[in-house]
């Protein structure tokens, strides 16, 4: 579709964001439902935040959607924050209502809209390897669904604060092996990340094929973690498919469309 002056424009912003793949799998949605809208990527550093803003306003963007650095620090320029964002105390989605800058955080519903694909939350013993933006995330949708959590991270003091605001136990790493008495695991941290493809959080005999294992990290497309819990037998959720699910709750939120999720997916 050819952008006009009537096109609707939403867009990523980071530091960097050149890499980004939000653009590509907007779009590809746009063209998919044939609307008029177009998506892009913008680098915005953190003295700019401010006056982008502004831009924002005048410009009539429909939707920004954030990544790092700058899902905390932007908060304080939206005119309002839904509950997910002020629980989860970051937002990685800005809606512009006429003006009206409203933040919200999709990123908990990348993690529990693949795990509702395979299972009920309710009651549901789940392990949550870390204690940063992705686990305060997760922490905070798996408990709004009523499941029971433990939070095992390296540094057990920044896990005792999670479990405190989202209620649940805090681990340290040494107590590691009482993950195979989780339903689901999810890993938040970045170990088995490019370039660290080799490392993994969580040793391979602790993973069965009771469980449901899901890591948040994308590049690799599948880590060691996620291999080695596919060779147990469990059922396994990739970082990409909640890249998807929560872009896919940004489209929505900025097009009043339901994402052809399908579509997204192919795009990635
Ligand atoms: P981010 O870029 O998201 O901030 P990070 O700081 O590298 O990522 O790590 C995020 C999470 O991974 C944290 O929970 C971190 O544990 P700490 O709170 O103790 O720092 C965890 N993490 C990172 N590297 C780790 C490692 N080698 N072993 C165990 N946990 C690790």
């Amino acid at each position: 579709m050819n952008r006009t002056a009537k096109t609707i424009i939403c867009m990523v912003i980071g530091d960097p964001v050149e890499h980004s793949l939000s653009p590509q799998i907007h779009n590809a949605g746009y063209k998919a439902l044939g609307i008029d809208y177009h998506f892009v990527a913008k680098r915005v550093t953190t003295t700019e935040l401010a006056d982008f803003i502004k831009e924002v306003k005048k410009k009539h963007i429909r939707g920004v959607s954030v990544t790092l650095p700058h899902k905390i620090e932007i908060m304080q320029y939206v005119d309002e924050l839904d509950e997910s964002a002020k629980k989860i105390g970051a937002i990685n989605t800005i809606v512009n209502d006429n003006g009206m800058l409203k933040g919200s955080n999709t990123d908990y519903l990348g993690i529990i809209h693949p795990l509702e694909k395979r299972t009920s939350l309710e009651g549901k013993h789940i392990a949550i390897i870390g204690a940063n933006g992705a686990a305060r995330a997760a922490a905070y949708g798996v408990t709004i669904k009523g499941a029971k959590l433990s939070i095992y991270n390296r540094t057990v003091e920044k896990a005792k604060e999670l479990a405190k605001k989202f209620g649940g136990e805090a681990c340290s790493l040494e107590q590691l092996e009482q993950v195979k008495n989780a339903e689901i695991i999810i890993n938040t941290t970045s170990v088995g990340m490019e370039p660290n493809v080799n490392e993994t959080p969580i040793p391979k005999e602790y993973l069965s094929k009771h469980q449901i294992v899901f890591d948040v990290i994308y590049t690799p497309k599948e880590t060691r973690f996620l291999k080695e819990a596919e060779e147990q037998g469990a059922n396994i959720i990739s970082g990409g498919e909640m890249f998807v699910e929560q872009a896919a709750a940004q489209f929505k939120l900025y097009t009043g469309y339901d994402a052809p999720i399908d579509v997204m997916k192919q795009a990635l």
